[in-house]
Protein backbone atom coordinates (compact mmCIF):
# COMPACT_ATOMS: atom_id res chain seq x y z
CA UNK A 1 0.00 0.00 0.00
CA UNK A 2 3.10 2.28 0.86
CA UNK A 3 5.16 1.55 -1.85
CA UNK A 4 3.46 3.51 -4.49
CA UNK A 5 3.93 6.86 -2.14
CA UNK A 6 7.59 6.00 -1.05
CA UNK A 7 7.93 5.75 -4.93
CA UNK A 8 6.31 9.24 -5.38
CA UNK A 9 8.37 10.23 -2.55
CA UNK A 10 11.67 9.44 -4.37
CA UNK A 11 10.34 11.00 -7.80
CA UNK A 12 9.65 14.15 -5.93
CA UNK A 13 13.46 13.88 -4.32
CA UNK A 14 14.88 13.34 -7.33
CA UNK A 15 13.53 16.02 -9.48
CA UNK A 16 14.69 18.33 -6.45
CA UNK A 17 18.33 17.31 -7.06
CA UNK A 18 17.65 17.65 -10.66
CA UNK A 19 16.22 21.62 -9.82
CA UNK A 20 19.21 22.53 -7.65
CA UNK A 21 21.89 20.55 -9.80
CA UNK A 22 23.23 23.67 -11.51
CA UNK A 23 21.84 26.52 -9.52
CA UNK A 24 24.38 29.16 -7.88
CA UNK A 25 22.43 30.82 -5.89
CA UNK A 26 19.15 30.80 -3.02
CA UNK A 27 16.80 32.52 -4.51
CA UNK A 28 16.60 35.19 -2.49
CA UNK A 29 13.92 37.92 -3.29
CA UNK A 30 17.37 40.33 -3.75
CA UNK A 31 20.96 39.22 -4.07
CA UNK A 32 21.95 42.19 -3.30
CA UNK A 33 24.70 42.49 -1.02
CA UNK A 34 22.56 45.21 0.82
CA UNK A 35 19.20 42.78 1.09
CA UNK A 36 21.43 39.79 2.03
CA UNK A 37 22.93 41.37 4.79
CA UNK A 38 19.64 42.51 6.54
CA UNK A 39 18.49 38.95 6.20
CA UNK A 40 21.55 37.94 7.61
CA UNK A 41 21.06 40.21 10.68
CA UNK A 42 17.13 39.50 11.32
CA UNK A 43 18.55 35.55 11.17
CA UNK A 44 21.27 36.45 13.55
CA UNK A 45 18.90 38.11 15.59
CA UNK A 46 16.92 35.00 15.85
CA UNK A 47 19.73 32.14 16.29
CA UNK A 48 20.54 34.30 19.25
CA UNK A 49 24.04 33.14 19.86
CA UNK A 50 25.89 30.20 20.37
CA UNK A 51 29.19 29.31 19.23
CA UNK A 52 28.68 26.47 17.08
CA UNK A 53 26.31 26.00 13.68
CA UNK A 54 25.59 23.56 11.41
CA UNK A 55 23.81 25.87 8.07
CA UNK A 56 21.61 22.61 6.67
CA UNK A 57 21.10 23.21 2.88
CA UNK A 58 23.61 26.21 3.09
CA UNK A 59 23.38 26.75 -0.92
CA UNK A 60 25.58 29.10 -2.23
CA UNK A 61 26.89 30.30 1.69
CA UNK A 62 24.80 33.88 1.19
CA UNK A 63 23.78 33.68 4.68
CA UNK A 64 26.86 31.48 5.98
CA UNK A 65 28.78 34.24 5.50
CA UNK A 66 27.41 36.81 6.91
CA UNK A 67 26.79 34.20 10.15
CA UNK A 68 30.36 33.43 9.83
CA UNK A 69 31.67 36.20 12.13
CA UNK A 70 29.76 35.70 14.75
CA UNK A 71 30.53 31.82 15.58
CA UNK A 72 33.48 29.73 16.31
CA UNK A 73 32.77 26.84 13.96
CA UNK A 74 30.03 26.50 11.69
CA UNK A 75 29.47 23.45 8.83
CA UNK A 76 27.72 24.13 5.77
CA UNK A 77 25.86 21.26 4.23
CA UNK A 78 24.10 21.19 0.91
CA UNK A 79 23.62 18.31 -1.78
CA UNK A 80 23.95 20.58 -4.46
CA UNK A 81 27.87 20.42 -5.99
CA UNK A 82 26.91 23.91 -7.86
CA UNK A 83 25.57 25.28 -4.85
CA UNK A 84 28.95 24.01 -2.83
CA UNK A 85 31.18 25.42 -5.52
CA UNK A 86 29.43 28.57 -5.05
CA UNK A 87 29.76 28.43 -1.03
CA UNK A 88 33.27 27.41 -0.94
CA UNK A 89 34.00 30.77 -3.32
CA UNK A 90 32.20 32.75 -0.81
CA UNK A 91 34.02 31.43 2.04
CA UNK A 92 37.32 31.85 0.37
CA UNK A 93 37.14 35.44 -0.55
CA UNK A 94 35.39 36.31 3.23
CA UNK A 95 38.45 34.25 4.44
CA UNK A 96 35.68 32.49 6.97
CA UNK A 97 38.66 30.23 7.91
CA UNK A 98 36.24 28.77 10.51
CA UNK A 99 33.38 27.23 8.08
CA UNK A 100 33.90 23.75 6.53
CA UNK A 101 31.54 22.15 3.80
CA UNK A 102 30.33 18.95 3.09
CA UNK A 103 28.16 17.31 0.52
CA UNK A 104 25.14 15.63 2.08
CA UNK A 105 21.14 15.29 2.19
CA UNK A 106 19.03 15.26 4.55
CA UNK A 107 19.80 11.45 5.42
CA UNK A 108 23.50 11.02 4.54
CA UNK A 109 24.54 14.40 6.51
CA UNK A 110 24.76 12.98 10.04
CA UNK A 111 27.16 10.17 9.65
CA UNK A 112 29.45 12.81 8.03
CA UNK A 113 29.24 15.14 11.10
CA UNK A 114 32.15 14.78 13.51
CA UNK A 115 30.37 17.39 16.67
CA UNK A 116 27.30 18.46 17.78
CA UNK A 117 26.12 22.12 17.37
CA UNK A 118 24.66 25.04 19.88
CA UNK A 119 22.73 25.78 16.91
CA UNK A 120 21.21 23.55 13.46
CA UNK A 121 19.41 25.89 11.23
CA UNK A 122 18.22 25.77 7.85
CA UNK A 123 16.92 28.89 5.78
CA UNK A 124 14.10 28.25 2.73
CA UNK A 125 15.16 24.40 2.82
CA UNK A 126 11.76 22.80 4.37
CA UNK A 127 9.76 23.47 1.02
CA UNK A 128 12.13 20.39 -0.42
CA UNK A 129 11.16 17.89 2.54
CA UNK A 130 8.25 15.63 2.99
CA UNK A 131 6.73 15.79 6.71
CA UNK A 132 8.47 12.65 6.96
CA UNK A 133 11.62 13.71 6.04
CA UNK A 134 11.00 17.09 8.59
CA UNK A 135 10.24 14.24 11.29
CA UNK A 136 13.25 12.37 10.97
CA UNK A 137 15.20 15.93 10.59
CA UNK A 138 14.16 17.07 13.59
CA UNK A 139 14.57 13.51 15.32
CA UNK A 140 18.54 13.31 13.87
CA UNK A 141 19.29 17.07 14.77
CA UNK A 142 18.44 16.42 18.26
CA UNK A 143 20.94 14.10 18.60
CA UNK A 144 23.08 16.53 17.62
CA UNK A 145 22.13 19.05 19.42
CA UNK A 146 24.20 20.13 22.35
CA UNK A 147 22.61 21.42 25.80
CA UNK A 148 20.99 24.46 25.30
CA UNK A 149 21.01 24.53 21.65
CA UNK A 150 18.11 25.56 19.23
CA UNK A 151 16.91 24.19 15.92
CA UNK A 152 15.99 27.00 13.73
CA UNK A 153 14.34 26.58 10.75
CA UNK A 154 14.00 29.63 8.70
CA UNK A 155 11.14 30.84 6.01
CA UNK A 156 8.99 27.41 6.21
CA UNK A 157 6.36 28.37 3.41
CA UNK A 158 2.80 29.08 5.51
CA UNK A 159 -0.12 27.33 3.27
CA UNK A 160 -2.10 30.11 4.88
CA UNK A 161 -0.34 32.69 2.97
CA UNK A 162 1.32 31.58 0.28
CA UNK A 163 -1.48 30.65 -2.26
CA UNK A 164 -2.24 34.31 -2.03
CA UNK A 165 1.12 35.60 -2.46
CA UNK A 166 0.92 33.44 -5.82
CA UNK A 167 -2.05 34.83 -7.25
CA UNK A 168 -0.49 38.27 -6.67
CA UNK A 169 -2.94 39.82 -3.63
CA UNK A 170 -0.14 41.04 -1.93
CA UNK A 171 1.21 42.75 -4.39
CA UNK A 172 1.16 46.94 -4.90
CA UNK A 173 -0.77 46.40 -8.38
CA UNK A 174 -3.21 43.70 -7.63
CA UNK A 175 -6.36 44.14 -9.36
CA UNK A 176 -9.25 41.64 -9.87
CA UNK A 177 -8.53 40.72 -13.76
CA UNK A 178 -5.00 40.04 -12.69
CA UNK A 179 -5.64 37.79 -9.93
CA UNK A 180 -8.31 36.04 -11.89
CA UNK A 181 -5.28 35.29 -14.69
CA UNK A 182 -3.41 33.86 -12.35
CA UNK A 183 -5.59 31.65 -10.68
CA UNK A 184 -5.95 30.12 -14.22
CA UNK A 185 -2.20 29.84 -14.88
CA UNK A 186 -1.75 28.22 -11.31
CA UNK A 187 -4.37 25.83 -11.91
CA UNK A 188 -2.79 24.69 -15.25
CA UNK A 189 0.16 24.33 -12.96
CA UNK A 190 -1.21 22.37 -10.83
CA UNK A 191 -2.92 20.16 -13.18
CA UNK A 192 0.26 19.39 -15.24
CA UNK A 193 2.20 19.12 -12.64
CA UNK A 194 -0.27 16.12 -11.30
CA UNK A 195 -0.53 15.09 -14.62
CA UNK A 196 3.25 14.32 -14.59
CA UNK A 197 3.67 13.23 -10.85
CA UNK A 198 6.13 16.56 -10.37
CA UNK A 199 6.23 18.71 -7.03
CA UNK A 200 3.06 20.80 -7.66
CA UNK A 201 4.69 23.89 -6.70
CA UNK A 202 8.77 25.04 -7.68
CA UNK A 203 8.93 26.21 -4.13
CA UNK A 204 7.97 22.45 -3.07
CA UNK A 205 5.80 21.97 -0.46
CA UNK A 206 4.39 24.38 2.03
CA UNK A 207 3.92 23.09 5.97
CA UNK A 208 1.40 24.19 8.48
CA UNK A 209 2.77 25.68 11.60
CA UNK A 210 0.89 23.12 13.60
CA UNK A 211 1.96 20.52 11.88
CA UNK A 212 5.94 21.73 12.80
CA UNK A 213 4.98 22.06 16.19
CA UNK A 214 3.94 18.58 16.49
CA UNK A 215 6.63 16.75 15.46
CA UNK A 216 8.59 19.40 17.57
CA UNK A 217 6.75 18.14 20.36
CA UNK A 218 7.48 14.57 19.28
CA UNK A 219 11.00 14.62 20.30
CA UNK A 220 10.63 16.69 23.50
CA UNK A 221 10.67 20.19 21.99
CA UNK A 222 9.03 23.26 22.01
CA UNK A 223 8.51 26.06 19.38
CA UNK A 224 8.41 29.56 18.42
CA UNK A 225 6.58 31.07 15.63
CA UNK A 226 7.59 34.43 14.26
CA UNK A 227 6.87 35.89 11.00
CA UNK A 228 10.02 36.55 8.23
CA UNK A 229 10.44 40.27 7.91
CA UNK A 230 11.13 39.74 4.44
CA UNK A 231 9.11 37.66 2.94
CA UNK A 232 4.85 37.70 3.55
CA UNK A 233 4.31 34.50 3.17
CA UNK A 234 6.78 32.69 5.39
CA UNK A 235 7.41 32.14 8.96
CA UNK A 236 10.58 30.67 11.30
CA UNK A 237 10.17 27.86 13.68
CA UNK A 238 12.36 28.75 16.73
CA UNK A 239 12.62 24.87 18.53
CA UNK A 240 13.92 24.30 21.77
CA UNK A 241 14.14 22.12 24.49
CA UNK A 242 10.72 22.04 26.41
CA UNK A 243 12.47 22.55 30.04
CA UNK A 244 14.93 24.92 28.77
CA UNK A 245 12.10 26.87 27.10
CA UNK A 246 10.30 27.88 30.15
CA UNK A 247 10.84 30.97 32.12
CA UNK A 248 12.98 30.01 35.26
C1 LIG B 1 16.34 27.99 -1.60
S1 LIG B 1 17.96 27.39 -1.40
C2 LIG B 1 18.46 28.24 0.11
C3 LIG B 1 19.93 28.26 0.29
C4 LIG B 1 20.44 28.98 1.54
N1 LIG B 1 19.92 28.38 2.74
C5 LIG B 1 20.10 30.44 1.50
O1 LIG B 1 19.17 30.85 2.22
O2 LIG B 1 20.73 31.16 0.73
C6 LIG B 1 17.68 25.72 -0.80
C7 LIG B 1 18.95 24.91 -0.70
O3 LIG B 1 18.64 23.69 -0.05
C8 LIG B 1 19.32 22.64 -0.70
N2 LIG B 1 18.55 21.41 -0.45
C9 LIG B 1 17.25 21.18 -0.71
N3 LIG B 1 16.88 19.95 -0.29
C10 LIG B 1 17.98 19.41 0.27
C11 LIG B 1 18.25 18.13 0.88
N4 LIG B 1 17.30 17.22 1.00
N5 LIG B 1 19.50 17.89 1.32
C12 LIG B 1 20.49 18.84 1.19
N6 LIG B 1 20.29 20.04 0.62
C13 LIG B 1 19.06 20.33 0.17
C14 LIG B 1 19.36 23.05 -2.17
O4 LIG B 1 20.39 22.43 -2.87
C15 LIG B 1 19.56 24.56 -2.04
O5 LIG B 1 20.91 24.90 -2.05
Amino acid sequence: MFGGYEKNVSKQKDFWIEFFANRRDGGHRSSSEEFISMEAKEKLFHLDGGKTLLDFGCGAGELLIYYAPGYEKLVGVDFSASMLDEASKRVRERKCGNVSLIQADDKTVWDKLESSFDRITAAGVLQYLTLKEIDSFVFNASNYLNNGGKIVLFDILDPRLYPLWKIGLFSEDADIWKILRKIGFELKVILSASLNNRPKDILGFAHNPGTIKKVANKYGFETIFVQSMYYEYKYHAIISRISEAKPQ
